[in-house]
């Protein structure tokens, strides 16, 4: 599939549909406290979604039943939101949201601490992952390459010992969910394909505290990690602009 380049007009689009895609992410996150459950949220992702005009994005994809991902500890991404699922004292959730707003899509993901007694070296998981994502937005301008998107997220996951998944990647984004290129979390500088004007991609860098090995559960989605350890997701939609990176989740 080709790379799909958008106008001033269409970027203009993505950014109504980004901020309503942090607006239902962040009433989702203001939600999260011991014993809700993860179906809860999926409730509210798809109640907030419809009463802000936009429709769900995940909900039906390849059969995914949900509105959100929700992954709670070790589970990577993909998790299914579900009534047995509660959010416990000390857990971590990985929240991932999509909408399509006005023929649109917007996609982000934040990872949330449940409660105040999270473990200091996850909440640093959190923070490190977060950071990774800045990095690479930075990176974002045209004439950048997707190696030095990649490389950044790369450096600082491991340079704080910790690892990026390589089993699922970031994407280019607009009227599809999923557009071309591919949006490796890993990478070597000046390597990969050229960022032109126009382009609108998610970078989503998917770390966890131990190995980078993940596995899908029978379910058939539900990503965790193979040694158990933590993990986190932090997603945003950026636009290569002329004048840079934008930020439109
Ligand atoms: N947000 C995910 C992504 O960036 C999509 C979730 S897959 C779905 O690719 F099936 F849940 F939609
Ligand atoms: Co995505």
């Amino acid at each position: 599939m080709a790379i799909m380049i958008k106008t001033p007009q269409e970027i203009e689009k993505m950014r109504r549909a980004g901020a309503a895609t942090r607006q239902v992410l962040q009433h989702l996150a203001s939600l999260v406290k011991p014993g809700v459950t993860t179906l809860d949220l999926d409730v509210e992702a798809e109640r907030k979604t419809l009463e802000l005009g936009a429709i769900p994005a995940f909900k039906g994809y390849h059969g995914y039943p949900g509105s959100v991902c929700a992954s709670v500890n070790e589970e990577v991404v993909h998790g299914i939101p579900s009534a047995t699922k509660v959010l416990r004292e000390g857990d971590i959730v990985s929240l991932d949201f999509g909408l399509v707003m006005d023929g649109y899509y917007g996609d982000s993901a934040i990872t949330v601490p449940v409660g105040e007694k999270v473990n200091p070296e996850t909440l640093r998981l959190l923070e490190v992952t977060k950071a990774s994502l800045d990095s690479a937005i930075r990176m974002v301008k045209v004439g950048a390459t997707l190696g030095d998107v990649g490389a950044a997220v790369q450096e600082v996951v491991e340079s704080d010992g910790f690892s990026v998944v390589r089993d699922f990647v970031g994407h280019g984004i607009g009227t599809q969910m999923h557009e071309d290129p591919q949006v490796p979390n890993y990478g070597r500088r000046g390597m990969g394909l050229k960022l032109r004007e126009g382009m609108v991609i998610a970078i989503e860098p998917m770390v966890n505290a131990g190995k980078p090995g993940v596995q899908v559960l029978g379910d058939g989605w539900t990503a965790v990690t193979q040694d158990g350890s933590m993990s986190a997701h932090f997603e945003h939609t950026v636009a290569v602009t002329a004048n840079g990176a934008v930020v439109l989740t």
